[in-house]
């Protein structure tokens, strides 16, 4: 179970008093009302309505008491408003936290209810160095969930980058790992005459095909069921796109991953990872990617969060050249800094200068 979390940093930078202490440690408070009313499903049930204390009590089937401190402080953050003793969703709680609203986000909601409890259970997984659920196999029913979870987390973000990433003359786009096929669909939206293939295991490919059906471009997507950490890639692709998969792997299964990717390329044809970077000379920061790699102790069994520059040292070491950091603007972006580009040997104009330059050196 895979925790994506939040691409905004989280907000605790450093902690040097007792008090800062104390008020990083008390911030799961908060997060804790924000899920119960989730597992109240308790903005469905608000819908469009108006409603008192008593009555949203009596639906809810909970005490007025615990439900006027929720209510109170889940409208004192703003997903509830709360005029006199009425309270009604706010605008968030009318549409992606409502279950009866088309985009809801039920699939990515879900997912981090459940983390509340795995996360209960770090220390097991920090005595053991193991996930927290090891024993328990990838069942097809938990895969199409997380799939949907990050179909909800990305459905905003790939556009944007994709409008950023640009495909040049690819014509063809092979999305390794792509779970919902969020990032294929974008990019295909973005380049007409692209082609884009989706290659993950059969019940996230359901997924992807169950939201590919709502798109236009879904005659220029198709799938491609396979284990990548252990079958090399069949077929040749212009760009390979890496989102988010980097950190389930320790960094030898990154580079025997990376030598597959190598090997399904064109020649000139680019590899580009999208991750949790951490960028600094320690590796300490931006503080989600650290935060992030704890999410990976929990759920993975040999995945952590990487620094650029040793991403960068792999793909070299496989055979990649000319890579470099992709700028995406702030404020867009699925991680901080986190797209790096390489490429494969070959007719690329540019690496082709690069390497006549550097041989003569
Ligand atoms: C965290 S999700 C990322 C999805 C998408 N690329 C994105 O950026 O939102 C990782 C995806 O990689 C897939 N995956 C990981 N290892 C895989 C493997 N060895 N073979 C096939 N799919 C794999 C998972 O099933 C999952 O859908």
């Amino acid at each position: 179970m895979v925790l994506q979390a939040n691409r905004k940093r989280v907000v605790i930078q450093r902690i040097a008093t007792f008090d800062e202490f104390r008020d990083a440690v008390s911030a799961y408070r908060l997060p804790r009302v924000l899920l119960v009313a989730l597992e109240l499903d308790l903005f469905t049930t608000v819908g469009d309505r108006s409603w008192t204390i008593p009555d949203l009590a009596k639906e809810l089937k909970v005490s007025e008491r615990g439900l006027s401190i929720l209510c109170r402080n889940l409208a004192a953050v703003g997903v509830l408003q709360k005029k006199g003793i009425i309270y009604k969703n706010s605008r968030l709680g009318a549409t992606a936290l409502n279950a009866d609203h088309r985009a809801y986000r039920g699939g990515y909601l879900n997912l981090i209810t459940r983390h509340w409890a795995d996360w209960v259970r770090l220390l097991e997984s920090v005595r053991s160095g193991l996930p927290i659920d090891h024993d328990i196999p990838d069942s097809p029913d938990y895969r199409r969930q997380f799939t949907w979870a990050m179909h909800h987390r990305t459905l905003e973000i790939a556009p944007a980058i994709a409008a950023q990433v640009h495909m040049g003359h690819a014509k063809t786009l092979l999305d390794l790992g792509g779970g919902p096929g969020t990032y294929a669909m974008a990019f295909l939206a973005k380049n007409p005459t692209l082609h884009a293939t989706v290659c993950d295991r059969e019940a996230a490919l359901e997924v992807a095909k169950e939201i590919a059906d709502t798109h236009k471009a879904r005659r220029r997507l198709s799938y491609l069921s396979l284990d990548f950490s252990k079958e090399p890639i069949p077929g040749m692709y212009d760009v390979i796109w890496y989102s988010n998969v980097l950190h389930m792997y320790s960094p030898e299964e990154n580079r025997a991953i990376f030598r597959r990717a190598l090997a399904a390329l064109t020649p000139g044809g680019r590899f580009i990872i999208q991750d949790a970077f951490l960028h600094d000379r320690e590796s300490l920061y931006p503080l989600e990617a650290s935060v992030f790699a704890v999410s990976m102790l929990l759920f993975t069994e040999g995945g952590n969060t990487y620094s650029a520059s040793e991403a960068a040292k792999w793909v070299k070491d496989t055979g990649f050249v000319a890579v470099k950091s992709l700028p995406i603007r702030k404020g867009t972006e699925d991680w901080e800094d986190g797209v790096l580009e390489a490429s494969a040997p070959g007719l690329h104009p540019k690496t082709t200068a690069r390497r006549t330059r550097s041989r003569r050196n």
